[in-house]
């Protein structure tokens, strides 16, 4: 970090001074979230869900680490092993709903920092390398995710684990020995689920190491700000502590509101009742549903119906799918303008607001709805939107709309000013 503005730690306490000469842990909590990290000083509530994100991993971490010291991977007994750990097991029931609506609440958080990014193109110049670990973070979250709602050996573990695996089949010569490979045997069965709690235990320390390089790159340019428009001088600053620690920690007290209302009073509003039924291979569920967080990519999967000439539907549908959270990692290049902030950007906006989002909206809804119509006909059409709306409406957007005069500072976009500055001129080029 480089900020010339950044305040410097000096130890004036003996211990301290010792500690900063032999392992200078202090100095890098105060240069990292301490009064030593100059911050915007015009930041909205939208840039506390980075640290509610990092709150969620810590908890998903500590709950799941002792959820697992009671757990059997074996698909003889996981499943008692869960109703275990729910009745028998000190505040047990605690820690699996805590766990369970942890993962939802972790992905509440993370969908809310995304959109964020969206909107204030966050991922523009120079926060391209943070923008792209966090889609990083993204797939290793969807992966963790799934292969935790298999553990509990239910019925929707067990049809869940066998149609996204099944989806590896569509590939091309490869895609049947490799799901055969992945799984360890023809259908999910005590290999599968072996190495999926494995992976499922790995996966979040991985995840806390690609945030760590997350907030590494943070440091880097620092963070944006509701208005895009760079700092200037140390007026436009405060330091992280005490400003944004008591800002943060006041969310984090709005979040566990409504975390520990779920966990204590619905704590399975967020599941689905049949993995409350042991798995069954010889019983298929009327339908099939992945949890909520996954339902805008099932949508899109479902979407294709209709083979194209040799390609088939379903080939089609997981291209589709992975396509539409690959693509968020060419999204620096697809944006043009070089004004980051929606708020000044007319024509983005618009399309924000009643583009993407109403077609999030829709494809979250058709993902959990049956395979039947409307909402096949509704995921067409939000399929659609969605990929013309990144590959196609942002780049356009963004090279010819004319974009509101931006404030000349941050400081000014707070204490208000006269001084507007023409448009364009006071943003850093994204390219
Ligand atoms: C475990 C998940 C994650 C954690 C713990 C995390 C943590 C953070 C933190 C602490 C910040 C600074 C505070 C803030 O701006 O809110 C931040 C900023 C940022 N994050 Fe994340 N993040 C996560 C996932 C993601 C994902 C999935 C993306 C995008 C796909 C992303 C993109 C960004 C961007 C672009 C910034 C810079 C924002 C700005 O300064 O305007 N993050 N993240």
């Amino acid at each position: 970090m480089s900020f010339p503005w950044a305040k410097h730690y000096t130890p004036t306490n003996p211990l301290m001074r010792f500690l900063d000469e032999k392992l200078p842990l202090p100095r890098f909590v105060y240069n990292a979230v301490g009064a030593g990290y100059p911050v915007p000083r015009n930041l909205n509530y939208m840039w506390n869900f980075g640290v509610l994100a990092g709150f969620c991993l810590m908890l998903q971490i500590i709950t799941g680490v002792i959820l697992a010291m009671h757990y059997a991977p074996n698909a003889l007994v996981a499943f008692d092993s869960t109703e275990h750990i729910m009745r028998d097991v000190n505040w047990g029931w605690m820690l699996r709903y805590a766990h369970a609506n942890g993962a939802s609440f972790f992905f509440v958080v993370v969908y809310l920092h995304i959109f964020r990014g969206f909107y204030y193109s966050s991922y523009k110049a120079p926060r391209e390398m943070i923008w792209l670990l966090g889609v990083v973070i993204f797939l290793l979250m969807m992966a963790t995710a799934f292969m935790g709602y298999v553990l509990p050996w239910g019925q929707m573990s067990f049809w869940g684990a066998k149609v996204i695996t099944g989806l590896f089949s569509a590939i091309p010569l490869v895609g049947e020995p490799l799901q055969v490979w992945l799984l360890g045997g023809f259908a999910p069965d005590n290999a599968a689920l072996n190495r999926f709690f494995s992976l499922h235990f790995l996966l979040p320390f991985v995840i806390a190491g690609v945030v760590i390089l997350h907030i590494w790159a943070l440091h880097i340019p620092g963070s944006s700000n509701p208005t895009g428009v760079e700092i200037k001088d140390e007026s436009d600053t405060v330091p992280f502590h005490p400003y944004y620690t008591a800002k943060d920690g006041f969310g984090l007290g709005v979040f566990l509101l409504f975390y520990c209302a779920f966990v204590f009073f619905l704590p399975n509003y967020m599941g689905h009742p049949d993995n409350y039924i042991p798995a069954n291979p010889l019983s298929t569920p009327a339908h099939i549903v992945p949890e909520w967080y996954f339902w805008p990519f099932y949508a899109i999967l479902r979407a294709f119906t209709q083979d194209f000439f040799f390609i088939p539907a379903k080939l089609m549908g997981v291209l589709a799918m992975f396509g539409s959270i690959l693509l968020w990692f060419i999204l620096p290049w697809l944006d043009r303008s070089p004004v980051r902030s929606g708020h000044y950007r007319p024509m983005f906006k618009k399309f924000f607001w009643f583009g993407l989002i109403p077609t999030m909206a829709v494809l979250f809804y058709c993902g959990g709805a049956p395979a039947e119509e409307p909402f096949v006909m509704l995921s067409q059409v939000a399929t659609a939107y969605y990929f013309l709306h990144f590959l196609v409406v942002l780049p356009i957007v963004s090279s010819i709309e004319k974009p509101q005069p931006l404030p000349y500072s941050i400081t000014e976009a707070v204490l208000g000013s006269e001084d507007k500055i023409v448009q364009g001129e006071n943003a850093t080029p994204a390219t």
